[in-house]
């Protein structure tokens, strides 16, 4: 067994190859929440500790502080021991109290571990519902007279991370810039035809999905999708994920899955989700330390 820790950004494209190599719907990561999440917060990165186990070349296993005390991993479930060793790795690497993680209900493997670390289930937090949909049978995506429907093209970077940041501004201003927005657009498996828009009669775009297929399990992961503040409720978010979810099938995929808030503190995004018929499945557990 060989463990490899990084510093900043490096190690995505190992932590990608574990997490399809072993990927289930019961698994809480999807290829393309690593390319989101390392991408898009690629200014964040000075801060992340990333550790790889491999044994005989192989990826078995990897652990990842995304922020200071909060940990993501993945363990073989073949391997089940190691999710010891990967627990044991964070609770020297990551400094502080509050020491937090997430699993998906049915990495019991993880759970145990963490558990037996003395991580405690916090089942009055914020959690994820993993939602599914077939792509069978997918209604049409209608906008309203005026706007376009479409996919970005790969020199939109500024255009495609201003929308991001009309729609992921409520709470606080978004930090979404070109730069980010071009890594995300560089980074594996990324597809300019798997990420829709919805242009306005200005050029603007004002609404926009992105979809990362998974060839090898023909699964799509949408993450994100977002509306402009001042084009809500008008069905641009229905029309622009149907319209990825299309483009989706065309590109080999035969389902898709999304993540939003299960709980009641950010109930719009399954709402909408649950409006084009995706359906819910396994949720996020929370665990602390202590
Ligand atoms: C969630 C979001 C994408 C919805 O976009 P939208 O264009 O307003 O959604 P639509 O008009 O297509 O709504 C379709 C259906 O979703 C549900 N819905 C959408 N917004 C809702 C809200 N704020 N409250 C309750 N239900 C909502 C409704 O069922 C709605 O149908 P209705 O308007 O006929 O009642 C938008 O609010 C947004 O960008 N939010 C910030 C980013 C975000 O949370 N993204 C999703 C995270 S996974």
């Amino acid at each position: 067994m060989q463990m490899t820790e990084y510093a900043g950004r490096d190690g995505l494209r190992e932590m990608q190859e574990l997490t399809q190599r072993i990927w289930s719907p019961a698994s809480r990561l999807h290829l393309g929440d690593l390319a989101w999440e390392r991408s898009a917060n690629a200014g964040r990165a000075d801060g992340w500790r990333t550790a790889v186990w491999r044994d005989d070349e192989q990826v078995v296993a990897w652990a990842w502080l995304a922020q200071p005390g909060h940990l993501l991993m993945t363990v073989d479930p073949a391997r089940p021991e190691l999710a010891a060793t990967v627990v044991e790795w964070f609770r020297a690497a990551a400094d502080g109290p509050g020491l937090a993680a997430g699993v998906l209900e049915t990495e019991q493997h993880l759970l145990a571990a963490l558990e037996a670390a003395g991580f405690r289930r916090q089942d009055d937090a914020p959690y994820y519902t993993h939602h599914w949909i077939s792509l069978d049978d997918l209604a049409e995506p209608v906008v309203p007279e005026g706007l376009t429907l479409r996919h970005v093209r790969v020199d939109e970077v500024a255009q495609r991370a201003a929308v991001h940041r009309a729609a992921w501004s409520d709470v606080a201003p978004s930090t979404m810039g070109e730069e980010a927005m071009g890594e995300v657009m560089s980074t594996w498996p990324y597809r300019p035809e798997l990420d829709w828009v919805v242009e306005n009669e200005a050029g603007e775009f004002v609404a926009s999905a992105l979809i990362w297929l998974d060839e090898q399990h023909q699964v799509g992961l949408v993450e994100p999708v977002g509306v402009a503040t001042a084009y809500r409720r008008r069905g641009l978010g229905q029309a622009v994920n149907l319209a990825a979810l299309y483009a989706l099938r065309e590109a080999g995929g035969t389902r898709a899955v999304v993540c939003p808030r299960g709980d009641d503190g950010y109930p719009q995004a399954r709402a909408l989700y649950q409006s084009i018929g995706f359906r819910p499945g396994l949720r996020t557990l929370h665990l602390l330390l202590g």
